[in-house]
This record gives structure tokens, sequence and C-alpha cells, in this order.
């Protein structure tokens, strides 16, 4: 991961470019590719369909290699990127985008064909450049015969979500305006220049992945993902982007709800617990979204995890009861068996009745545990009970899913309260 790039010679030729893209768009043309089949126009980037063009689905391959450029200015290559963007690489390689082709969605691919997984790739490895190379993996009926170009490195779909998925179009690197600067394109520099576009500091850019359509899957009425409409339809819209809370200073390290310092910044939590008759008490978490821009959590995957129990003078400690944030989804996604999710700016009281010897001496502590793959440990636990129906290809893949969807539960905080006794 972290070896230096060695630049290659430029052994660009245009003749397999070509081949590669037309491999890709001959099985386009046949219905069974999704990957380039439009193309990318260009002109103006600042008018309310560069959202539309930027994220086409599908994206077009880059198309013929502009004159001029030396293969590392040319590769698609994130180590690439990285020769000249070094801050923005090493901050990449941590975040969560840079896994989005892991064991979780490898898996699953071995049980679609081409035209399914193209779905999922749009938004965990969108390049058109990514699926030839995907497909030529998975050696699907439609992946083109040819290899591809140099400017496309052999691991670019394993390397997820990259540099050149948000930034790149028909060789064109595009990126917000810089600090202190206008709108437009700019000649300066390397690669021939850049676009500079303020829909970049904009959540829109979010939502082609952190958003499913309007007529997407939905259980129980709701939106299985719907982080954009929510972040719209709260108090934060007005005051901030997607980008300002997930890339201040504009890092690219996207921290979410796997990453305990962001999670904490997200709530407030006042505990309290009082008798409400003799040797019964009540507990009372008042957990508060002051941070999140969207839904505590946003999705249904993450759960929270309010894990009451009392601890006694000499430390030991009787578990009480846990109730969860979430949205409890079963793993057919067909039902909700419960939807706790706290909005943005609200906040929701969990309550727990207990008893308890009075005069008290002990203390309510509340630990807060967080889940945040809680939905896919039940998934990948129930399709690996039924590991014999599946491909042998995808078992391994499976295994590592698992193993690490387990792996990732931490403690948020810990909050202790002796009881209130009223006379
Ligand atoms: C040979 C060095 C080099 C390589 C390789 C390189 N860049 Fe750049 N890039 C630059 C320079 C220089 C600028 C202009 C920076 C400036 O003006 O501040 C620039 C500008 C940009 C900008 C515009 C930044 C802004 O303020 O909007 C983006 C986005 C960008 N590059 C993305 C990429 C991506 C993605 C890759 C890899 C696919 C890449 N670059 C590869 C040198 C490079
Ligand atoms: C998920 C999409 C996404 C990915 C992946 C991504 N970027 Fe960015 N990048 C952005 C956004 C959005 C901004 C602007 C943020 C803002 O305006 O607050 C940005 C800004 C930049 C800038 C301008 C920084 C500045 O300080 O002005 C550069 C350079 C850049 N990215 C390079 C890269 C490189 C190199 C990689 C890969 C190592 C990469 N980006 C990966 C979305 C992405
Ligand atoms: C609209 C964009 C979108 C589509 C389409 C999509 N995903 Fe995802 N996927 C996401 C986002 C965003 C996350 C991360 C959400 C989070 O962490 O809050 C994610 C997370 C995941 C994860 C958990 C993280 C990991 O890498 O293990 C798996 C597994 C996954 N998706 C599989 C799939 C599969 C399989 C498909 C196709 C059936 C698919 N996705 C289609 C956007 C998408
Ligand atoms: C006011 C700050 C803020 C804004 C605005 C914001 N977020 Fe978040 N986001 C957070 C915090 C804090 C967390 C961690 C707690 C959580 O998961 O809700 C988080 C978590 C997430 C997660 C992790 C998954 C999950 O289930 O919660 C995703 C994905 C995400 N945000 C995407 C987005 C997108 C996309 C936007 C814009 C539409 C956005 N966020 C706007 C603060 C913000
Ligand atoms: C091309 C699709 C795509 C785009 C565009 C995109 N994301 Fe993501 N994002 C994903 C996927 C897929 C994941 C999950 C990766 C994984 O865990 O395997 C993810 C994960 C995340 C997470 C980590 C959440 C967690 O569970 O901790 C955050 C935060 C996030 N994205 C924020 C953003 C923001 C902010 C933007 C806009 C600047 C953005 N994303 C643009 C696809 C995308």
């Amino acid at each position: 991961m972290t070896a230096r790039f060695a630049p290659r010679r430029l052994t660009f030729i245009a003749a397999s470019a070509a081949a590669f893209a037309r491999g890709v768009v001959a099985a386009c043309a046949a219905g069974l590719v999704l990957g380039a089949c439009t193309r990318h126009e260009g002109g103006a980037v600042d008018d309310a369909r560069f959202f539309e063009r930027h994220w086409a689905d599908p994206l077009a391959a880059q198309g013929p290699l502009p004159a001029g450029l030396s293969a590392l200015e040319a590769s698609l290559a994130p180590q690439a990127c990285g020769q000249c963007h070094a801050q923005q690489w090493q901050q990449w390689q941590t975040s969560l985008h840079a896994r989005a082709v892991g064991p979780g969605l490898l898996w699953q691919l071995h049980l679609m064909d081409q035209a399914q997984a193209n779905r999922c790739l749009r938004c965990h490895a969108p390049l058109a450049e990514q699926k030839a190379l995907l497909a030529q993996a998975m050696a699907w009926p439609a992946r083109p015969a040819a290899s591809a170009p140099s400017y496309v490195p052999q691991d670019l779909a394993q390397q997820g979500l990259v540099c050149a998925a948000c930034h790149v179009r028909g060789h064109r690197r595009i990126g917000p305006v810089p600090r202190g600067a206008r709108a437009g394109a700019t000649t300066a520099g390397a690669h021939g220049g850049f676009v500079a576009t303020p829909a970049f500091s904009d959540s829109r850019l979010c939502a082609h992945c952190h958003q499913f359509p309007d007529d997407g899957p939905r259980t129980a009425g709701k939106l299985n993902e719907d982080t954009y409409e929510q972040w719209k339809a709260s108090p934060f819209a007005a005051q901030r982007s997607c980008q300002d809370c997930h890339m201040p200073d504009r890092r690219h390290l996207w921290r979410g709800i796997h990453d305990p310092e962001t999670t904490r910044s997200a709530i407030d939590v006042t505990l309290h617990v009082q008798r409400t008759a003799p040797g019964g008490y009540l507990a009372a978490a008042v957990v508060r979204n002051v941070g999140a821009g969207h839904h505590f959590p946003t999705y249904m995957v993450p759960k929270v995890e309010l894990q009451f129990a009392r601890v006694a003078a000499d430390g030991s400690r009787t578990p009480l009861g846990t109730q969860v944030i979430g949205w409890s989804v079963d793993t057919e996604l067909r039902h909700e068996t419960a939807d706790t999710r706290i909005p943005a700016g609200a906040s929701r009281r969990f309550e727990l009745a207990f008893d308890a010897p009075t005069p008290a001496g002990w203390q309510l502590e509340l630990r807060i545990v967080v889940r945040p793959d809680e939905h896919y440990e039940r998934t990948f636990a129930q399709s690996l009970a039924q590991g014999e129906r599946l491909p042998p290809a995808a078992l391994a893949p499976l295994r590592a899913a698992f193993e690490h969807s387990r792996s990732t539960a931490y403690e948020l905080m810990r909050l202790s309260q002796a009881p209130r006794i009223a006379n």
C-alpha cells in the first residue's frame, strides 16, 4: 500500500486502449454491460445538470488520451495522484472509500450476473475502466478482450472508490474552486490543468451514492438509503454541507460511525435514575442528535446499544437491560421491528424500569456500545449457515466479511449516576 509508485515509461498505444474500450462498448450495445454506454459531454460544469452528467450511470470510458501528458500525469492510479497530491492520498488510504471493494462486496459478486453486479459497482467502483477489469477478473461473458490501456493499473477495481472516480472525466481533472480563486478551467500546473467547480463543495456530489432514488428499495415505506434527503430536511441543511462535516478543511478522511471520535460528536446524553416505588426505579437516558446532519444513525446497518447496569459499592455489576438506537430490519429487508433513529436536532428518551434494594448505595451505569455493521453481522452469519449452497469462490470472502463486521464494534462512552430518592 505504501510502496512508492514507479512512474512507468510512456507506453500508451492508442489501438490497445481503443480495443479495451470497444470490448466494453460492444457488450454495451448487446445490452450485457451497463458500463461505458454514454459519453461524457464537455461544456459548462456549474449548471444544475452537472451532477447528472458527472454521475451518469453508467460512466463513460475516459476515451482517447490527450497528447502531451506524461505517464504519471495520465495514470488513473491513486498512487500516481499521490505523487503530487500526497496529503489527499495519505488520508484517502485510511478512509472507507478506499475499501469500497472489500470482501463484503466481493463475495456477493459471485452470486450475480454482470448487469446485477454493475448496479452495485455504480457506487462501489464506478469507473468504466474498473468495471471492465472486474469483468475480466470474474470472467463474465461480456468482458472486454483487450488488455487495459497504460493509464489503467491492473488493481484499479480493487482500490474501490479511487480519486479518479470522483475527480476524472474524459481524462480531465475536476475539483473544487481553489481557496481564494474563481470557478472555471485552468491550464496551470500538471495534467493539462483542471476544471474548478463549486459543485464539489455541494452536498449533491455525495447524493449519487448516499441517497437511493425515489423508486429505490424501501422497507416499511422508508427508503433503505436516505441520507441526503434526511440532511435536506434537517436544520443543518442551511448551515453545513456533507463536506463541511465529513471533509473539514477539505481533508479526505470521511470519518463516520466507524470512528469513535466522530460518533461522539454526534450526540449529547443525559442520564437520570429515580425511585418510583419502594424498591422500584426508573432509569432514563435522553439522547440528543446535536452533531449528525441526518438521522443518528442514518440507515439500517449500524446499531447503538444503551446497556444499563447497576454497579454496587464493591464494583460488582448487575446488567439491567439494553435498548437500541437504530433502524432494525430483518435480513430479507421486508419487515422493520423498530425504528428508534434520532433525526438531526431531535432527541429521544429511553426508559428502563427495574427493581433494586433501598437504600441505594449503588450507581446506575450506562455503557454506550456502537456496532457499526450490526445488520451485516446478521446477514453474513445467515449466509454462512447456508454456505454449502454458495459458489465455492464466495466462501472465503464471505468468512472474511463476517469476521470484519464483528470486529468493528466499540464502546463509545460510559456514564454513571446515583439514584435520586424522592421522599
Ligand atoms: C505530476 C503531478 C500531478 C499528478 C500526477 C496529478 N496531479 Fe492533480 N494537480 C497537480 C497540480 C500541480 C495541480 C494544480 C494545483 C494548484 O494549482 O494548486 C493539480 C490540480 C488538481 C486538482 C484541482 C484542485 C482544486 O483546487 O480544485 C484536482 C482535483 C486534481 N489535481 C486531481 C488529481 C487526480 C485525481 C490525480 C490522479 C488521477 C492527479 N491530480 C494527478 C499535479 C498533479
Ligand atoms: C468521494 C469523492 C472523492 C474522492 C474519492 C477523492 N476526492 Fe478529492 N475532493 C473531493 C471533494 C468533494 C473535494 C472538495 C471538498 C470541499 O470543497 O470541501 C475534493 C478536493 C480535492 C482537492 C483540492 C484540495 C484543496 O485543498 O483545495 C484535491 C487536490 C483532491 N481532492 C485530490 C484527490 C486525490 C488525489 C484523491 C485520491 C487519493 C481524491 N481527491 C479522492 C472528493 C473526492
Ligand atoms: C446508491 C449507492 C450504492 C449502491 C447501488 C450499492 N451500495 Fe453498497 N454501500 C453504499 C454505501 C454509501 C455504503 C456505506 C454506508 C455506510 O457506511 O453508512 C455501502 C456499504 C456496503 C457494504 C458494507 C461495507 C463493505 O464494503 O463491506 C456492503 C457489503 C455493500 N455495500 C454491498 C453492496 C452490494 C452487494 C450492492 C449491490 C447489490 C451494493 N452494495 C449497492 C452505497 C451503495
Ligand atoms: C453536521 C455534521 C454532519 C453533516 C452535515 C453530515 N454528517 Fe454524516 N455524520 C456525521 C456524524 C457526526 C456521523 C457519525 C454518527 C452517525 O452515524 O450518525 C455521521 C455519519 C455518517 C455516515 C455513517 C453511517 C451511518 O449510519 O450513520 C454516513 C454514510 C454519512 N454520515 C454521510 C453523510 C452525507 C452523505 C451527508 C450529506 C448529505 C452527511 N453525512 C452530512 C455528521 C454529519
Ligand atoms: C461513487 C459513490 C460515492 C460517492 C460519490 C461518495 N461516497 Fe461515501 N461511501 C461510498 C461507499 C460505497 C462507502 C462504503 C465503503 C465501505 O465501507 O466499503 C462510503 C462510505 C462513506 C462514509 C463512511 C461511513 C461509515 O460507515 O463510517 C462517509 C462518512 C462517506 N462515505 C461520506 C461521503 C461524502 C461526504 C461524500 C461526498 C463528498 C461521499 N461520501 C461521496 C460511496 C460514495
